[in-house]
């Protein structure tokens, strides 16, 4: 690195700055450990250009060699396993703002997710889909980056990094084909992508990945649409508040809903609970499926126990595939992958086996997809204990190819014939000191101690003089070490043929497994719900259409799971479109106020994502939106002080609540009696 980037780099590295000719400041890292100072240079929320030498060879008089950069690092973009840390979604953004409406999209190159929305132009909404995808880097449209400040303030204060790219591409002809090349479609009517903005969303987002992998990506799922009447918009401070996926102390896992409902065993189960938390469902036969699949392994938890242990031995099916697609593998991935779809194979059965009796795993069915032959073709190329790459090793099982077998004989047949041939020498030449012996320099090579090394006959060619020995070789020697060394070059040369020859014919199949994987994250979900519900003693929720919400006895998840230092006490809730359309909760400090009305708003999201709930009863209505303004909080970073945040927060609540929508909220109000927080819970109407 020069300039500019080495000081950077140098930094952000702790590596030392040195300088060339003219002062040109300058740093470098050694090659071989170059992932792990790129990983570094990521997190620090950089982008990394990587330039590689084409050519083997400086072409005939010339000594300058042909280097481009082969591909762009970054944060939104990574795809390595190394470089992206943890099974969780990798998002990149893409955001184009017009005078009335924004297009949001957001795609995860390692899984292949791809999600888009359009929506009126609207900060809270907005500042909702980024907490809810909390992408790692986010591209805007260069205009909306300068006109629209608050957008791209709000996701700076959030520590993601944002580019622009050339306008020019912003094009709708441009964007549209750009689209059907990577999604392999004629035209935009079977994926639903409509307008003008859908188009250069989406667009733009490809026109991100083409530019920083240089290449096209054949293994993006279809980009799904993110429509308001299929899902709960959740607001910015309501995941936050709700601890649904980060807790508001150190931002991880611990201690959040997320953690009472996981028992998920794979990363695509882990991905599908977290996507349903943050997108509860708003529509009643969606909510009853859903409940009604979990109550099947509530009722059967054999059934759940063993679906569990195949699921244990699926690995992450999306990101291996997505490896597959760019080229990026090595032999083991065969192996996970193997491994991986033998389990769904035998998952496919276990819910076939389900259906006869029952029609509601059907769909469930139907979405897996039969990958057999594929799991049976991987088992009879591949070693099943493959070297790390065909360098170091054998990678194509024995039996597979007769011409690799015979070629491996020859090279292990190698160490025998140099013995033979060393000892045939010694006793026809009569010379003890005589060794066959081989380096990188000379190759294979006869050693002759200097005292007998008259000996040597004529049709030994000395290859080098020591001080004790003399070094020889024969035409048979040399013959010898051409057939070696072009049998382990034709050894690589077919290992690697082959194992493009495997690699295309399971991207073939990339449909088929991503629909596998899906419904894999999907059943893991489900059974992580039920066996939630088993551990913590959850109750099936009754959904109605009355505008009513009515628990006896409810807990709250989290804090009864987790603050085990008392026994949680049980609370009522009765809340409906007459006499009790709010609730007015008062009382001193420390008496559990805040905790009632977040487990109100948890309990209503629960039941909306399909969860059972900790309650005795609970009989609910549909929230169209769950809103809560709870606790001080302020920002100052985004210029928001505690009043302004709090009545941002209100705000957004009377502008947005509907009759049915779930709203919570807790104000300070200082009386001579209490100096305490009183709280209100409300549905409006
Ligand atoms: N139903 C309950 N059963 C047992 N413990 C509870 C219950 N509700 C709350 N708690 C515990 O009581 C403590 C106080 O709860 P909370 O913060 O809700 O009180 P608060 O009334 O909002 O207080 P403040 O007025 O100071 O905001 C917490 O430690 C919480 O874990
Ligand atoms: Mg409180």
């Amino acid at each position: 690195m020069f300039f500019d980037d080495a000081k950077i780099a140098s930094r952000i590295l702790d590596i030392a700055l040195t300088a060339r000719q003219n002062d040109v400041p300058m740093c470098g890292i050694p090659y071989h450990a170059a992932e792990s100072y790129i990983a570094r240079l990521i997190k620090a929320g950089k982008r990394v250009a990587v330039c590689e030498q084409l050519e083997s060879v400086p072409s005939a008089g010339s000594s300058i060699v042909k280097r481009d950069v082969v591909r762009v690092i970054t944060p939104g973009t990574v795809i390595e396993s190394n470089l992206l840390g943890s099974d969780d979604n990798n998002f990149l953004c893409s955001i184009y703002i017009t005078k009335k409406e924004m297009g949001m999209a957001f795609v995860d190159v390692s899984t292949g997710d791809f999600f888009y929305l359009t929506a009126d132009k609207n900060m809270e909404i907005f500042r909702g889909e980024i907490a809810k995808y909390s992408p790692k880097e986010a591209i805007i449209y260069a205009q909306s980056y300068e006109t629209d400040t608050i957008f791209t303030e709000f996701i700076k204060s959030r520590n993601i990094p944002v580019h622009t790219l050339n306008e020019w591409h912003y094009e709708k002809e441009y964007m549209t084909e750009m689209i059907c090349q990577t999604l392999s479609t004629h035209n935009l009517a079977g994926l639903g992508i409509e307008s003008d903005i859908e188009i250069i969303t989406a667009g733009s987002i490809l026109q991100y990945l083409r530019d920083t992998h240089k290449t096209v990506f054949g293994h993006l799922k279809n980009p799904m649409k993110l429509a308001s009447r299929d899902t709960m918009m959740l607001d910015e401070a309501t995941i936050s508040n709700l601890e649904i996926v980060e807790n508001q102390q150190d931002g991880t896992r611990n201690r959040t809903l997320f953690s009472v409902l996981n028992n998920t065993k794979t990363p695509m189960g882990r991905r599908t609970l977290e996507r349903n938390l943050l997108q509860p469902l708003v529509l009643r036969s969606k909510i009853d499926e859903r409940l009604d699949l979990v109550d099947f392994f509530y009722q059967r938890a054999e059934l759940a126990e063993e679906i569990t242990i195949h699921l244990k031995e699926i690995l992450d099916m999306e990101r291996i595939l997505s490896r597959f697609t760019i080229g990026k593998i090595q032999p083991r991935n065969f192996i996970a992958m193997k491994q991986s779809i033998s389990a769904s194979m035998k998952i496919k059965k276990i819910i076939h086996d389900c259906t006869i009796d029952n029609s509601m795993l059907t769909p469930l069915y139907e979405e897996f997809s039969d990958l057999s032959s594929l799991g049976e073709t991987i088992n009879t190329v591949i070693d099943d204990d493959p070297a790390l790459s065909p360098e170091h090793g054998r990678v194509i099982k024995p039996g597979y190819l007769p011409e690799l077998d015979k070629l491996y004989e020859l090279k292990s047949d190698a160490k025998q014939w140099i013995l033979k041939f060393q000892e045939d020498e010694k006793v026809r030449l009569g010379i003890n000191t005589l060794r066959v012996k081989y380096n990188k320099i000379l190759g294979y090579y006869i050693e002759i101690s200097k005292g007998q090394s008259e000996r040597a006959p004529k049709e030994y060619f000395r290859k080098q003089t020591l001080v004790g020995a003399e070094r020889y070789t024969t035409e048979e020697l040399q013959k010898f070490e051409s057939d070696i060394l072009g049998a382990a070059d034709k050894i690589t040369d077919i290992e690697r043929r082959e194992i493009e020859k495997l690699r295309l014919q399971i991207i073939e199949k990339s449909r088929e497994i991503q629909m596998t994987a899906s419904s894999v994250g999907y059943l893991d979900f489900i059974c992580s719900l039920s066996i939630s519900a088993i551990l913590n003693r959850f109750v099936k929720p009754v959904i109605n259409d009355n505008n009513y919400i009515s628990i006896k006895n409810g807990r709250h998840p989290v804090v009864e799971k987790y603050y085990t230092k008392e026994v949680f006490i049980p609370n009522d809730i009765l809340l409906d479109d007459s006499g009790n359309i709010i609730n007015i909760i008062t009382g001193p400090n420390m008496s559990g106020k805040s905790t009632y009305i977040r487990m109100c708003a948890i309990l209503q999201l629960m039941a909306q994502t399909g969860s059972f709930l900790p309650v005795e009863s609970a009989d609910l209505s549909i929230a169209d939106r769950i809103f809560t303004r709870i606790g001080a909080s302020d920002n100052i970073s985004r210029g928001e002080s505690t009043f302004l945040v709090e009545m941002n927060e209100t705000a957004n609540i009377l502008n947005n609540a509907t009759d049915r929508s779930l709203c919570m909220g807790s104000c300070r109000v200082y009386s001579p009696l209490y100096k305490s927080e009183n709280t209100f819970c409300h549905t409006l109407s």
